[in-house]
């Protein structure tokens, strides 16, 4: 059994193995947890991390080779209003994910009863979170505002995450593989929906689809299950909706 889905209910130390295990929280705090990484979620402004955000624009920067300064003086009141647009779609996916993440963690805590497990969904929803601040700093820059509608997608994505994790440890990493490869997908086509000169945007996408596929491949090689056909068919009907209203709203 590979070691993410390995059942851990010891203190902290060092396993049979070799392996660092870790002690389960109590129900408690692990709702406590929760709430708080949803506070951190909803209330976060890219402005209130800049240490974070400048560090990880350079990696995005040599990532793609764009440069950061200036962007928008190049594009029309059309290209900006159109990234504008995309880049809230990409917001209000990173809000999803950090539900998502959130809840499985949660899931993962108390009813599967898997620290390793919760912490590989903590670890990924920590890089969800930097995509949270990328994203809403080009909403900043492009003058643009994310989806008054974020309280309610997240509320909605938080309750999917629990009830894929309450379907079982193979279940809800299958369920992150597929999520993750919808929005690998979905990010393939704003690159090429988003303007040209919008390489600030351009580079933040590319970023965020190039960890969206580690993230799928880290949740397979963890023990994921394939989601029956049907499952993956509402996931996109689901993610249409959100797409389409978040585009404007
Ligand atoms: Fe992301
Ligand atoms: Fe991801």
């Amino acid at each position: 059994m590979d070691t993410v889905t390995r059942r851990v209910g010891r203190k902290r130390g060092v396993g049979h193995n070799g392996n660092m295990i870790h002690q389960l929280p109590s129900t408690q705090d692990a709702w406590i947890t929760s709430f708080d990484g949803t506070l951190r979620s909803l209330c976060t402004h890219a402005t209130a991390a800049p240490p974070v955000w400048v560090e990880d624009v350079s990696r995005v920067q040599h990532a793609t080779d764009a440069p950061f300064d200036a962007q928008e003086t190049r594009l029309s009141a059309t290209e900006r209003a159109e990234s504008g647009a995309l880049m809230r779609i990409n917001h209000v996916g990173e809000v999803c994910a950090q539900a998502l993440y959130n809840a499985q963690a949660l899931g993962a805590r108390i009813w599967c009863r898997n620290e390793q497990l919760a912490r590989h969904f903590e670890a990924a929803g920590r890089e969800e979170g930097l995509h949270l601040a990328w994203t809403k700093q080009r909403l900043n820059d492009l003058g643009d505002r994310p989806s008054v509608l974020n309280p309610f997608w997240y509320a909605g994505a938080f309750a999917i995450g629990l009830l894929a994790s309450r379907l079982g440890e193979a279940t809800s990493l299958g369920f992150v593989v597929e999520t993750e490869r919808q929005v690998e997908a979905h990010l393939a086509g704003h690159l090429d929906r988003l303007p040209v000169n919008d390489t600030a945007s351009r580079a933040v996408v590319a970023q965020m689809k190039a960890d969206e596929a580690r993230h799928a491949n880290d949740a397979q090689k963890a023990g994921a299950a394939e989601l029956p056909r049907a499952v993956k068919l509402v996931m996109k009907a689901a993610a249409k909706v959100m797409t389409t209203v978040a585009h404007k709203i």
